[in-house]
């Protein structure tokens, strides 16, 4: 989004304020029809990466799929329109309370321990069920976000896909669906090539007679920095495709093909749009303190992420290197150390691009800090999706949902 607009709309709605481009959201969207080529494909769109409701809704007004991973998310997503058919529930060490709840919206679940199959299958013997395995396989750009291979929470085991299929055959459950996700933001596209062979060396015919799709889960890569090579998804696409027909062939069906991207289809569509308040400079360190916080935005804290940062109010300016940091009571609470930017001046505005990805939605009032507003805006047109509350109102509601006042 041009810089323009960006301080347009952080002047009329205030800072910190998240700023969606929707059309961005549905071209990453769309893309990735047309990079996959196999033709039953689907893309459930990770909701987790970010829950906004208006993101959701354009979403669904463009006929997206989702995964889900809590219950919150499936009944949101029902609330907003979706149907049942449309979600994939990956549950993920869930109680039994919380199996019932989301079984009786009639939403798919993908379950990824053999102990949670059984109990699955004890409590609903004859439904349909996804398994998500676990390929050997483990890839992307921290440790934090591999969710495959030896140290890890994640799927059952392949060697384990024999008791899989007695479970199975015990409770009369319908294994429809297998699924695997390796990790987030995959640089290497040979590792999806292996742990989709992983996975489809097990999916065969006699311990998964009914099959209708193979989930080869999200962790398309999006650059947050300008070195790292962007990846030819237009091959990729390709390449993924001849893989899963050539597996059709032999399965003796022609399956449906999915993936669960979060990151890919919103990250580069959100900016962060912060005030500087503070000017420091420690003995030559120059330290620019902004109205925002890792409570907004945490993948630096957590994973040493770089995301862009910009002054827009400064666009000609000389640059001098910043430490940008929040407002919280924490050391750690910096968006980037030592970065190059135009010289910055009190009430500067700065973005922090590449922030529609896991960065509202992991946030928190940490500190008693509010969670920025969020506009969404689409052909031009902008819509306040969520409202800063006052520091008074926030405090109220914390007052308000305690019960010893
Ligand atoms: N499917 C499953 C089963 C997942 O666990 C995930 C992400 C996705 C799909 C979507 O992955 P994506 O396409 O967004 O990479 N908070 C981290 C990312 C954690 C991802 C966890 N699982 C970050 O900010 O980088």
């Amino acid at each position: 989004m041009e810089r323009n607009l960006l301080l347009k709309y952080s002047q009329k709605y205030g800072t910190p304020i998240y700023i969606y481009d929707g059309n961005k959201i549905i071209a990453r969207y769309n893309e990735l029809y047309k990079y996959i080529t196999w033709p039953k494909l689907k893309i459930l769109y990770a909701m987790k990466a970010n829950y906004n409701i208006g993101i959701l809704k354009l979403l669904r007004t463009h006929k997206a799929y989702l995964d889900t991973v809590s219950p919150a998310e499936v009944f949101l997503a029902l609330k907003l329109g979706f149907n049942k058919e449309d979600l994939l529930f990956t549950s993920n060490n869930i109680t039994d309370d919380e199996m019932h709840e989301v079984k009786k919206t009639g939403v798919l679940f993908n379950i990824g321990a053999l102990s949670s199959l059984e109990k699955f299958g004890a409590a609903y013997p004859g439904s349909k069920v996804c398994i998500r395995f676990n390929p050997d396989v483990y890839a992307g750009e921290h440790k934090h976000v591999q969710t495959a291979g030896s140290v890890t929470k994640f799927g059952v085991l392949l060697s384990e896909a024999n008791q899989v299929y007695e479970i199975s055959q015990k409770y009369k459950l319908k294994i429809v669906g297998l699924h695997e996700h390796t990790g987030s933001g995959i640089g290497e596209t040979a590792k999806v090539y292996e742990s989709m062979t992983n996975l489809l060396e097990i999916a065969n015919p006699k311990l998964f007679p009914d099959l209708e799709f193979v989930d080869f889960g999200g962790g398309f890569k999006v650059s947050y920095d300008r070195q790292t090579k962007k990846i030819n998804y237009s091959n990729f696409g390709k390449k993924i495709s001849s893989i899963f027909s050539k597996f059709c062939k032999v399965y003796g069906k022609e399956l449906y093909m999915y993936f669960e991207p979060g990151k890919y289809v919103v990250a580069e569509s959100g900016y962060l749009v912060i005030e500087v308040n503070t000017l420091k400079n420690n003995r030559g360190r120059l330290i620019a303190g902004t109205n925002s916080g890792f409570n907004h935005l945490i993948r630096p804290l957590l994973y040493g992420s770089f995301h862009h940062i910009e002054n827009l109010s400064n666009p000609t300016g000389k640059f001098y290197d910043y430490d940008i940091c929040g407002n919280l009571c924490e050391t750690g609470d910096c968006f980037a150390e030592q970065r190059s930017i135009r010289e910055i001046r009190e009430s500067d505005k700065l973005v922090i691009k590449n922030a529609g990805a896991y960065c509202y939605s992991m946030g928190s009032i940490y500190n008693l800090r509010a969670m920025p507003s969020e506009l969404l805006v689409m052909n031009g047109t902008e819509k306040l999706i969520t409202k800063k509350p006052t520091n008074e109102e926030l405090a109220q509601s914390i007052f308000s949902s305690s019960k010893h006042q």
